[in-house]
């Protein structure tokens, strides 16, 4: 099946699907996205992702491409026309196409483009089986990380550190020496203690949609969990590292910089996590 796109209101062949080169999301970094996970064919989250692009809109002051019903088709019309079972769905909203020139355009509609592709389970499974090493890298963003911006430019510079380095992933670092998250992740440790810790939401992270869900089924199940700043010093001998995200899910790291964490392999605490996520995203499956 060929990959088909969406881009303002027209399915187009993947290959073909264009924005005019004055898209504001591509001359500013002026748009907000969202990244979905489909499994067995449906969106997991999908109400919490599209809470997350209208507050990244809002904080933008950014209009809505189309109200909240007809967007929901659109996306599983993308699906869809992708016959996707088990993938992502990728949506994106730029402030629209205008002459350059910073200040908000009058009377432009915005952009919406999405895209979607094909994961592999049996790929991501292995992965979490063996879990995944991270560095650390300072991290140089804006103070509005809450907002799911396109300007991703320091996240692909940590993402890229991470890859020559061997690493899955880079966890941030803030001037105080505290972990902020991943470049596209959210950071969690199990500290020598025992304790589930997580950074706090707020300006300095991306409320993770995957760290709301699992904090969810932890309050369910009676776990407890601490949201706090943690610092690398506590990372470097934490029990247990992982990271949450939509890609993702509940995946352990077992190597921090050049420190092995616990016995370098997966954590009964993070394996016990994956499962209960794992269940709740089959749940959604349906
Ligand atoms: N990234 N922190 C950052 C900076 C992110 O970009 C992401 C998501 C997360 C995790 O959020 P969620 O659980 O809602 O996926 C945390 C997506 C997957 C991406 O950019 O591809």
């Amino acid at each position: 099946m060929s990959r088909i796109a969406y881009v303002n209101g027209r399915y187009v062949p993947h290959q073909d699907a264009a924005v005019h080169i004055e898209d504001r999301g591509y001359q500013f970094a002026d748009g907000v996205y969202e990244v979905v996970t489909i499994v067995g064919g449906r969106m997991i989250d999908m109400e919490g992702h599209l809470d997350r692009l209208w507050r990244s809109l809002g904080e933008l002051h950014m209009a809505a491409p189309m109200k909240r019903e007809p967007l929901k088709m659109v996306m599983r019309e993308v699906i869809r026309q992708n016959g996707i079972t088990n993938g992502i769905i990728y949506l994106q909203v730029s402030r629209g196409v205008a002459p350059r020139d910073h200040p908000f355009p009058k009377n432009t509609p915005p952009s919406l483009v999405m895209t979607a592709k094909r994961l592999s389970m049996e790929k991501a499974a292995k992965t979490a089986e063996q879990g995944v090493a991270v560095v650390t890298v300072p991290d140089i963003r804006w103070a509005r990380r809450d907002i799911k911006s396109v300007s991703l430019l320091p996240n692909v510079l940590a993402k890229q550190a991470a890859k020559e380095q061997g690493a899955y992933e880079a966890f941030q670092v803030d001037e105080e020496g505290m972990v902020t998250e991943g470049s596209s992740t959210n950071a969690w440790i199990v500290t020598a203690a025992g304790n589930i810790v997580t950074r706090s939401t707020g300006n300095s992270i991306l409320a993770g949609i995957t760290r709301a869900s699992l904090m969810r089924e932890l309050k369910a199940e009676g776990i407890s969990f601490e949201e706090r700043n943690f610092s690398v010093d506590e990372l470097l001998n934490a029990r247990e590292v992982f990271l949450t995200s939509s890609t993702s899910y509940v995946l352990p790291v077992v190597k921090v910089n050049e420190k092995v964490i616990g016995n370098g392999h997966p954590g009964l605490v993070t394996q016990k996590l994956r499962a209960l996520y794992e269940k709740f995203m089959s749940k959604e499956a349906g």
